[in-house]
């Protein structure tokens, strides 16, 4: 959903509120991703996350616990001033401020911590992992997960870059002619800016060792100019994350206020408890995000398709792993113990 042609989608949107609208066939299947076993270390983490997966796994066959490995893995994604959609670097909130989310669960314990619109740290992963081992919460957000994080030591840092402030400037100043912001060449602006403006990135990171032992992470700065204090799918457990050391883990990027709206990644490992595979079970869930969103015609394209991006990974206890996203052209990383490789996500609807 781009900010720029929200009011057209909104009035699109309403004109259409009587369309029909039908689920496709599942389209896009990428087939049987088998891992090494469920003695075998796996890795497997966003399009964007092929460093996380190589970190995870290395750190994973020296001995650390899963958990750690996939913090490790997306803290690099976190520290990168050049991701524009994940901790530092991360395009800011319409006020111009960088308010960052995350969540972490661990199988075993199936113990979980999360933190929302926290500013001025680096790797809100970590604060996540301290709610869940030095709280008795699950849960903290703004001023008071700051606030946290600093009683854990963690320093305050400016997390708008400069590229990230520019992006940001030339936004404000081309979102009305009505305003006293001025830009010098609006055609140039609005089509570099479209693609920061339909842009919520995000990084997911699951991981399982030789002993069985799953765990997971997901990261994010949110959507692009976001209102102030907004808070995505990403550290609401059950939404963008959700471990059960029975089953296996999911994990999701995209569009969170459809995600929340239907509790995904729980939905894909219950899908997976059901025997599905984990490709299965993320297109499975994918199709109820489709079906939800086709009761809120405001999310529709003109041909009744969901007019955002939304994309789940999964990696069930026996080590097998998949991905699917809404749309055609996504990838997923994966590290299966032999190989470090980005595969295709099967998706629901092919991208024209
Ligand atoms: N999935 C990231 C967000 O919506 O913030």
């Amino acid at each position: 959903m781009s900010r720029f042609s929200r009011r057209g989608f909104i009035r699109t949107g309403l004109g259409m509120a009587a369309a029909s609208w039908l689920l496709p066939v599942k389209n896009g299947s990428a087939g049987s991703r088998s891992g090494g076993g469920e003695n075998a270390f796996c890795a497997v983490a966003s399009g964007n996350g092929s460093r996380a997966t190589e970190k995870a796994m290395n750190l994973m066959r020296r001995g650390s616990d899963p958990l750690d490995a996939v913090i490790a893995g997306v803290n690099i994604v976190e520290e990168d001033p050049d991701d524009a959609s994940v901790g530092y670097g991360g395009v800011p909130n319409e006020e111009g401020v960088v308010e960052l989310d995350a969540s972490v669960m661990y199988g075993p314990t199936h113990a979980a911590g999360a933190v929302a619109s926290l500013r001025n740290i680096k790797t809100p992963s970590r604060v996540a992992k301290l709610v869940m081992e030095r709280t008795g919460h699950a849960l903290l957000v703004g001023e008071g997960a700051l606030r946290f994080a600093k009683a854990h030591g963690f320093k305050e840092e400016d997390l708008l870059t400069e590229k990230a402030r520019a992006i940001w400037l030339k936004w404000k100043e081309t979102l009305s002619d009505r305003d006293f912001w001025l830009s010098p060449d609006e055609k140039t602006i609005m089509a570099e800016l479209r693609p920061y403006a339909e842009h919520y990135g995000t990084i997911n990171c699951l991981a399982k060792n030789s002993d069985g032992v799953l765990a997971g992470v997901t990261t994010t700065s949110g959507y692009a100019f976001k209102l102030p204090g907004r808070v995505g799918d990403s550290p609401i457990i059950g939404a963008g994350l959700y471990v059960d050391n029975a089953v296996g883990a999911a994990g999701s990027t995209g569009y969170g206020e459809a995600n929340i709206r239907t509790c995904g990644s729980f939905l894909v490992v219950q899908f997976m408890s059901q025997g599905r595979s984990p490709e299965e079970a993320c297109l499975k869930a994918m199709q109820v995000v489709a079906e939800k969103a086709s009761l809120l015609p405001g999310l529709l394209d003109a041909e009744g398709r969901p007019r955002f991006g939304h994309s789940f990974y999964a990696l069930n206890k026996k080590g097998d792993f998949g991905s699917a996203s809404m749309w055609s052209g996504h990838t997923f990383a994966v590290h299966d113990g032999t190989e470090n490789k980005r595969l295709e996500s099967a998706y629901l609807y092919k991208r024209k």
